[in-house]
């Protein structure tokens, strides 16, 4: 995450700068009452807006014009030019704007604008239960605020937890490099503030769908008028002699990251097992704790699956340069109170085992209510299950994708919530289909890896650029078709490449 430099840059917009500075398409960064802001030329109009995305303060001159839109270049959210509204997610805040005018030569920044009030929409005796407060459940409870939906919100989620900042909980937050304030989605008090009634620790054990009804695990129900099916993945256990131990941890929710840096703080030796994203986004941050770091997983180079060889390889050579162990194409057969032992003969020594060998949809839900499955929930181009006014999203969600032409699923945390957005505005009586580009990025130490596009398989692979140098973008081919484009330092590249997807999406 950057910081925010204090001083400010650029021009004082306030001052003015020559209308000839601004082409069609460009942006100025410069300064209005201390704060940063960036001037846009689109389609002929002019645009003043916070120069830092409201997600992870990205830096929006370095991002995309696209219409009346702006991109961001690191995790792609995506702001409205003229009211900074965040069209899709991860960012949830919209941008401040200003009034701008172009009188005799110059372009003038003036006033703030106040954001619009949404207007009231649907009955107030209408009733929306969201099963899940995670990605998905949060960006849906947020946008059916934010359209003004004047009915109630119930959101139950069996975590402890309020809504957090997912992918922070194996990278920053696990590394130490971030306070736990900056985990939560919102502060505690907003849900009430915006009508949203949050039930923590509530297992939702059943749905009939015919009845509009939920089941909790103490017995009782709750109505419904609409549903929204978010409940995501868990991570998958090895039934392993051991596996139970104290000292063993999974990662997916707030008390796994804490219970992992509880048991980091008296560990010398961890053995990671599986080479996934959350194993080795883990595997960084307990380096970062200067713990000694082991990761053992069956296949030939980590996350060639998803990356291919050469990523792979990059991938492999960053964590060992980094001081991680790797024992592949090898397995774990016990995990005894301090070591682990493998499949190829050995042992290693560890007084902290985490299990990153993937995650499972949690479906037991939708199948016990009779739901169209299909390797996850079956969902229409409108996130809509086979029952009428019942949607689902996030890891969940089966759904066809229109720049693939396959019905996918996928564990992203921005496509989740971009779902969840979806399936708000479609609860709301849009019939807007869901046609976003998947997007997910991974952090490896200081090397995000960004990933637009879908590709379970390739023909062929294009190289642009030198993938040890730390600056390229990877393309993954089927038949002369540009599937998904991986880059690193190379954000304008994986901007342009999703929004040619986007693009192709749409027609
Ligand atoms: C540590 C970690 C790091 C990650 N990093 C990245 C990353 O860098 N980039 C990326 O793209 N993706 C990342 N992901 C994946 C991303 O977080 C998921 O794709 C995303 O959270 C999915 O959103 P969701 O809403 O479908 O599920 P979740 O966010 O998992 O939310 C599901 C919610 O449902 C609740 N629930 C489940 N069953 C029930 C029930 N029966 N009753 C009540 N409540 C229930 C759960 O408690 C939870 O609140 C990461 C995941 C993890 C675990
Ligand atoms: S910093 Fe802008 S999307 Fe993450």
């Amino acid at each position: 995450m950057a910081q925010n430099d204090d001083k400010p840059k650029g021009p004082d917009l306030t001052q003015g700068i020559p209308a000839s500075d601004l082409a069609e398409g460009g942006m100025v960064a410069g300064h209005v009452g201390g704060e940063d802001v960036l001037l846009v030329r689109h389609g002929g109009k002019l645009s003043a807006v916070a120069a830092h995305c409201t997600h992870y303060h990205g830096p929006l001159a370095d991002g995309l014009v696209v219409g009346d839109t702006i991109r961001c270049p690191w995790h792609h959210a995506c702001f409205s030019l003229a009211s900074g509204e965040p069209l899709a997610a991860p960012a949830l805040s919209p941008l401040s704007c200003w009034e701008v005018t172009e009188r005799g030569g110059k372009i003038v920044v003036g006033g703030q604008k106040e954001q619009p009030a949404p207007k009231k929409t649907g009955s107030a005796s209408e009733r929306i239960v969201i099963v899940g407060g995670g990605a998905a459940g949060f960006a849906a409870a947020e946008m059916l605020r934010r359209r003004g939906y004047a009915g109630s919100i119930t959101m139950l989620s069996n975590d402890a937890a309020a809504p957090v900042d997912r992918p922070n909980l194996s990278k920053d937050y696990l590394a130490g490099n971030a306070p736990e304030d900056w985990v939560p989605l919102r502060a505690d008090d907003w849900y009430a503030e915006n009508g949203i009634t949050l039930k923590l620790k509530t297992e939702v054990t059943a749905l009939d769908a015919r009845a509009r009804q939920v089941t909790l695990g103490d017995g009782s129900t709750v109505k419904f008028d609409k549903l929204l099916l978010a409940t995501g993945a868990e991570p998958m256990k090895l039934p392993l002699p051991g596996a139970d131990l104290p000292h063993v941890h999974t990662l997916r929710s707030l008390a796994d990251s804490r219970a992992i840096i509880a048991q980091a703080k008296n560990a010398k030796r961890a053995v990671v097992i599986g080479a996934s994203f959350i194993g080795l986004e883990t595997a960084a941050s307990l380096r970062a704790r200067d713990i000694e770091v082991h990761v053992v997983a069956p296949e030939q180079r980590p996350l060639e699956r998803v990356f291919g060889p050469q990523l792979g390889d990059f991938v492999r050579a960053l964590h060992e340069e980094h001081g991680i162990n790797f024992h592949l194409e090898n397995g774990v057969t016990a995990i005894g109170g301090n070591d682990v032992t493998l499949k190829a003969g050995g042992a290693l020594a560890a007084d902290l085992v985490v299990l990153g060998v993937g995650v499972r949809p949690r479906l037991a839900l939708a199948e016990k209510a009779g739901l169209a499955i299909d390797k996850g929930v079956s969902v229409n181009e409108y996130l809509e299950t086979s029952a009428p006014g019942i949607y689902a999203a996030g890891d969940i969600a089966r759904w066809p994708d229109p720049i693939s032409g396959a019905r996918i699923r996928v564990e992203h945390w921005v496509v989740a919530e971009r779902q969840g957005q979806t399936a708000a505005r479609n609860m709301l009586g849009e019939r807007t289909p869901f046609r976003a580009v998947p997007f997910f990025w991974s952090q490896h130490y200081d090397v995000p890896i960004n990933y637009v596009g879908h590709a379970e398989k390739w023909d062929a692979i294009e190289i642009e650029g030198d993938v040890m140098k730390r600056d390229c973008v990877v393309r993954y081919k089927q038949g002369g078709r540009v599937l998904a484009v991986a880059s690193i330092y190379r954000d304008r590249d994986s901007l342009e490449a999703a929004a040619a997807m986007e693009k192709q999406a749409a027609a």
